[in-house]
């Protein structure tokens, strides 16, 4: 394995300077653009690293997985009366389908389905980016884990379209919560700074039956597991999660810091980073990475 990671990061390290820094949020442009990393974690807890897999990036949507977890464990079933499981085909960030489709947003990866998840979170939670962080840290088993202030404050300060699309929402009767309280919970969430190797052991539990591999805590029950990655296989890469499967064949989320955590069922979790992007917001050299993954293993749940 760690011969197989050192040789990809080799392969794909000429597509850097190909791609571009998400710079609709002023601060995630100031990343250097030429790092790339990549972490594997076994389902027996075991640990692969090459690159820049200990440097401390802005997870972004990445994110979105911890919520709906957090959202699954503690309000259950009852979330699919707010929104759906079904990919949507349009940018993470487009606002076309929710007036069509009154206010229930498609999926929770979507930025539209993350924030009601937040709203449903906020209820249940007194400090709700508090317990994000402090979920995340017991899943990664980093108790250093912050979010980036400035980063969250970025995004608060561009928040037209995610504002957008909760005030619409909420004219349809589908957000229950302050509408700035809840944005300024996923903005913490989006800039909560982890490495490849906290992302790679914060999802080892989707890897390995909703059982995180470090501590082995449930974290989900198997099926829900099951679940979550179905959702992160149709969904987590927006419009291109069927090019997605097509390449790599494995559920996976990214974000527009450039990460991309994909899923191995039974074996392993892994994480890429590579902050440039292609046109659909997904790190483009970290795609090609977990593509040659795929391919050098042979495997893929399809
Ligand atoms: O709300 C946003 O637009 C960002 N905080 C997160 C977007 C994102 O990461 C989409 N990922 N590819």
């Amino acid at each position: 394995m760690q011969a197989l990671l050192d040789d990809i990061l080799e392969q794909v390290r000429p597509l850097l300077g190909q791609g571009k820094l998400a710079d609709y949020i002023p601060a995630l442009a100031e990343v250097p653009a030429e790092r790339l990393g990549i972490a594997v974690c076994g389902v027996d807890g075991s640990l692969y690293t090459a690159g820049d897999a200990s440097e401390a990036f802005s997870i972004q949507s990445i994110s979105k997985v911890f919520s709906l977890v957090q959202a699954i464990q503690y309000s259950g079933e009852d979330i699919w009366q707010r929104l759906g499981h079904e990919p949507s085909g349009q940018p993470f960030n487009s606002l076309v389908q929710l007036e069509f489709e009154r206010g229930r947003p498609r999926n929770p990866f979507i930025n539209a389905g993350a924030l009601v998840i937040c709203d449903i979170n906020q209820s249940r939670f007194a400090a709700p980016a508090l317990s994000m962080r402090d979920f995340v840290r017991r899943l990664a088993g980093n108790a250093q884990l912050v979010a980036d202030a400035k980063v969250a404050e970025s995004e608060y300060q561009h928040r037209a379209r995610n504002a957008a699309a909760a005030y619409l929402m909420q004219s349809f009767g589908n957000f229950h919560n302050e509408v700035e309280a809840v944005l300024r919970s996923y903005f913490h969430h989006c800039a909560l700074a982890m490495s490849c190797v906290d992302l790679a052991r914060a999802c080892g539990f989707l890897a390995n039956q909703g059982r995180c591999p470090q501590s082995g805590e449930a974290i989900l029950t198997p099926r829900q597991t099951q679940q979550v990655n179905a959702i992160m296989a149709t969904s987590g890469l927006y419009d291109e999660a069927g090019n997605f499967a097509y390449r790599v064949g494995l559920p996976g989320k990214s974000g527009v810091g450039g990460g991309i955590v994909a899923v191995v069922p039974g074996r392993f979790s892994v994480c890429v980073w590579s902050p440039e992007l292609n046109a659909a917001g997904n790190s483009l050299a970290g795609l090609r990475a977990l593509e040659l993954l795929s391919e050098r293993i042979g495997w893929s749940v399809f």
